[in-house]
């Protein structure tokens, strides 16, 4: 069977949460290790700057995710890992690829509006409304197939398809379209019941969180409002507990249903059952991280390593692309 490429990426910024664990990275593992695919990954550290300019956190935060990245599973032997900004050749792609698709195509990306109306982005950068292309040029230099991301991400992906075709039929046969793989629990919920575990938000649980930690955040998260003590009966379906459950405490959530729906299941007991898993869960991440934590040379090893490897895949595309170009 062909190994297909994956590419994916995601922005630094700093340590990472169980949703973005959830969301992406453990699928990337799962399919790092099915012996399918040959995963490249992105720190997408020039993405950062199209919601905010201040980059004084920028290396760090880098460093931070990296570390959760091994951390959790992610094996620099299989997987090089590498920043954009370290790889001159994601810019050049940018720019060609910006010819190849028109503004109003990317004023119609939802995934923008949405950002729009979150962020109350009243004037929106050149660069924020390029986001995609800069995705694109992330994916197809690397000549990925397969991009393993959450939902928002869909209809960027339905953009690197977009100019794949366009730059194709233009200029010759140099990429393959891309398809998203989604993964099953693509979004978290937040500690606060809103609808994506966030940073920004302060409604996360970190990948390093410590046990008393976890504990901590559990007890104040939100739970079915109607359940006031035990005894109440309880609507596992609107509890964000309960999807936590799901999540990390499958074996036991037939069991958890019934008992909070019948009133025996208590939330501060449901919250500590689930402290326990999440933490379990944790513990050998933690681990992990405090290990790489005290052999940085290692960790920036990883990095210059998996740049090395990028860049030799990212200049033999380049080549291909100004050849069929005529250009350079
Ligand atoms: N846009 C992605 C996100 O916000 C991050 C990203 C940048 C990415 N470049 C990529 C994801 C290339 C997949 C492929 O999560």
């Amino acid at each position: 069977m062909k190994i297909k490429r994956i590419l994916s990426g995601m922005r630094p910024t700093g340590k990472l949460h169980i949703g973005h664990y959830v969301g992406a990275l453990e699928n990337w593992i799962n399919l790092q290790n099915s012996g399918q695919y040959q995963n490249f990954h992105l720190i997408a550290d020039y993405h950062v700057l199209t919601t905010g300019l201040d980059s004084s956190n920028i290396y760090n935060d880098s460093i931070e995710m990296l570390i959760d990245w091994l951390a959790s599973g992610l094996d620099p032997n299989k997987s090089p890992m590498f920043r954009q900004s370290k790889i001159k050749e994601h810019t050049e792609l940018h720019l060609i690829f910006s010819m190849l698709i028109t503004t109003s195509r990317l004023e119609r990306n939802p995934t923008l509006k949405d950002q729009v109306r979150d962020l109350n982005l009243e004037n929106m950068s050149y660069g924020h409304l390029g986001y995609p292309v800069l995705q694109t040029a992330d994916i197809l230099l690397y000549k990925g197939e397969v991009v393993p991301v959450g939902e928002d991400q869909v209809p960027h992906i339905e953009i690197s398809r977009e100019i794949a075709r366009k730059f194709n039929a233009q200029y010759g046969e140099v990429f393959i379209e891309p398809i998203p793989l989604l993964t099953k629990f693509s979004r978290l919920v937040g500690l606060d019941g809103n609808a994506k575990m966030s940073k920004s938000l302060g409604n996360s649980i970190l990948l390093s969180d410590e046990k008393e930690i976890v504990k901590a955040k559990l007890k104040k998260a939100v739970t079915d409002p109607q359940k006031l003590r035990k005894g109440d009966p309880g609507r596992p379906e609107v509890c964000l507990v309960f999807s936590y459950h799901k999540k990390f405490n499958s074996e036991e959530i037939n069991l958890i249903e019934t008992d909070c729906k019948s009133g025996l299941l208590g939330c501060f007991d449901c919250k500590m059952k689930c402290v326990e898993k999440i933490s379990s869960f944790l513990e050998p991440i933690i681990a992990k991280r405090k290990e790489l934590e005290s052999n940085m040379n290692y960790v920036l090893d990883v990095l210059s390593d998996g740049e090395r490897k990028g860049k030799l895949e990212a200049e033999k595309t380049i080549s291909d692309v100004r050849a069929k170009m005529g250009i350079g």
